[in-house]
């Protein structure tokens, strides 16, 4: 079996709720997986909970409760985040799962075998919000750290830390060779930068049980756990493992996949999908570690901007954060995506506001895309009985051209502008109704044949829609699949090749897609 297309999120903290920038994440991740299976890659999609470290301690000490305990009751409601937003995920990570910690320690005793740590002690500035030492360059002009790392304390400690240095040359020369690495362009340039201008200071990877008890156990060193960053990411490999992913097991010297199961080649990930806050142990920290491990890097590093509300960082205190499952159950999981995906380019940052989703619904959405299917499909009902009498190929060129910009865009981790293409798609089959008027058609009986080529050409190309849209609002895709009354899924990019309805084929029942909501419901 061929190595799968391999892609991640970042696992979510779990001190609170999931929220909109989690969301969005999610779903875009899902859209490039999604478009990787259509285009018939077999795909391997991974997100999951990152619960070790101060910050979940704090949490579930605020609470009263022991982290596990903690960490189990909450880790429900973000279990089933995935489903709610519709994510094709092959697996779900919580680090606090003995998979994932034999691995962390594997890792350990690897690097501390060949030499790559060291033990010294280290007096400075610790900020337990952020889990990590400052030093004076980090003051702000005032003499004050950036509210950002909330308390600081002065700390004298004895820790492992992770050498870095010797491997500053040889990753800022992989980034300048490898273009794509790190995208968008601005934040590699940002990384390249960071390489160039600063020694690389050396990896603190421990911390002491009696401070922070709640992390993985190191296993050369009792009295330690695992620095929660070190941990974390290396959630990458270690589901992988657990799959019997040949390359990780072999690096690790794990036992390969259990008796009878068929190893799962993954590795190396072939975009890790992360927020720009969180680049740099994306782009620094995590290839030295697999470079030390002696494993592939990974192909991309997809650096996603951050959502605000009403202009103002989302934040619990006041109470301003979009609630992705409430905008769900009001709106529909598609409408969300959508949204999504479109307003941001990747990179970009956005900002939430409630008119602006409820514009883009009513625009795009029921005007755009719902409009443009419902008639199509109505009209072929009335005027024919519901069946396709007759091929055109009127709109066929426009339908290849959107086809094959889609497709370059989703390959190109672009989902906004390979839906800004499709779309164009959707705005020339409406301008075509316009034009050639089938409700006038249909009232004279010599434009019989006409009517049936404009009927069969409205009908194609929302069957062409259904698949170019799948990646992105499978629902919908699939709902328009279904009123076409075509018993398959539309996931296979090759489908959107113009033709694929049948002479004498028969549509089925059909619905609105998305019903405007700024009209009074009837009765009302
Ligand atoms: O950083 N807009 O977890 P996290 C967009 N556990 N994205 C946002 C966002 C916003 N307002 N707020 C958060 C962690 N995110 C670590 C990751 S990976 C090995 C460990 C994104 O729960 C954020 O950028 O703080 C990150 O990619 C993800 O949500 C999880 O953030
Ligand atoms: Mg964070």
């Amino acid at each position: 079996m061929a190595k799968s297309f391999y892609l991640t999120t970042a696992i979510d903290y779990l001190n609170g709720q999931p929220h909109l920038g989690h969301a969005y994440e999610k779903i875009i991740t899902d859209v490039l997986a999604r478009a990787q299976i259509s285009l018939g890659e077999r795909v391997f999609f991974l997100t999951g909970l990152d619960e070790h470290g101060q910050k979940v301690q704090q949490a579930a000490m605020a609470e009263g409760k022991s982290p596990q305990a903690y960490c189990d009751d909450l880790a429900v409601e973000w279990r089933a985040l995935p489903g709610a937003l519709n994510l094709r995920i092959s697996d779900f990570v919580r680090t606090t799962e003995p998979r994932h910690r034999r691995v962390v320690q594997a890792v350990l005793t690897k690097l501390e075998k060949e030499g790559h740590f060291y033990k010294a002690e280290h007096s400075g500035f610790y900020s337990a919000r952020q889990e990590t030492f400052l030093t004076e360059k980090d003051r702000l002009q005032d003499g004050s750290f950036d509210p950002f790392y909330g308390e600081v304390i002065a700390l004298t400690e004895e820790n492992y830390y992770f050498k870095l240095a010797p491997h500053q040359d040889w990753l800022i020369r992989h980034i300048e060779e490898n273009p794509s690495f790190v995208s968008p362009e601005h934040r590699r340039n940002e990384v390249l930068g960071f390489l160039k201008n600063n020694k690389l200071e050396d990896l603190c990877v421990t911390r002491p049980r009696s401070r922070l008890g709640w992390g993985i156990p190191v296993p050369f060193a009792p009295d330690y756990v695992t620095y929660v960053w070190f941990d974390a990411l290396v959630n990458y490999i270690s589901v992988p493992a657990d799959h019997g992913d040949p390359e990780v097991c072999a690096a690790l010297a794990l036992p390969a996949a259990c008796e009878g199961v068929e190893p799962w080649e993954v590795w190396p990930a072939n975009i890790h999908v992360v927020g720009k806050d969180i680049l740099k142990f994306h782009a620094v920290y995590w290839p030295i570690m697999l470079k030390a491990i002696g494993l592939s890097l990974p192909t991309r590093i997809l650096a996603h901007g951050w959502w605000q509300r009403d202009g103002q960082r989302m934040s619990k205190s006041t109470g301003n954060t979009v609630d992705p499952l409430a905008v769900v159950a009001e709106w529909g999981i598609d409408a969300f995506r959508y949204y999504v995906v479109r307003e941001l380019a990747i990179g970009s940052d956005g900002n939430w506001t409630d008119a602006g989703f409820a514009a883009r619904y009513h625009s795009e959405l029921a005007n755009g895309l719902g409009n443009l299917v419902n008639r199509s499909l109505s009209m072929l009902h009335r005027y024919r009985d519901g069946v396709v009498l007759r091929k055109s190929d009127d709109l066929a060129a426009e339908a290849a051209s959107a086809a094959s910009e889609t497709a370059s865009h989703l390959r190109d981790c672009q989902p906004q502008a390979a839906l800004q293409a499709l779309w164009s798609l959707i705005t020339r089959a409406n301008q075509y109704v316009d034009q050639t008027a089938p409700f006038k058609l249909a009232k004279d009986p010599t434009q019989a044949i006409r009517l049936d080529e404009v009927l069969y050409t409205l009908v194609e190309t929302c069957r062409v829609l259904a698949v170019l849209l799948w990646p992105f609002i499978p629902a919908t895709a699939e709902k328009i699949y279904a009123q076409l009354g075509i018993d398959a899924a539309p996931d296979e990019f090759a489908r959107s090749s113009w033709g694929g309805l049948k002479v004498g084929h028969k549509i089925g029942p059909i619905a609105p897609l998305f019903p405007r909501k700024d009209q009074p419901k009837p009765g009302s």
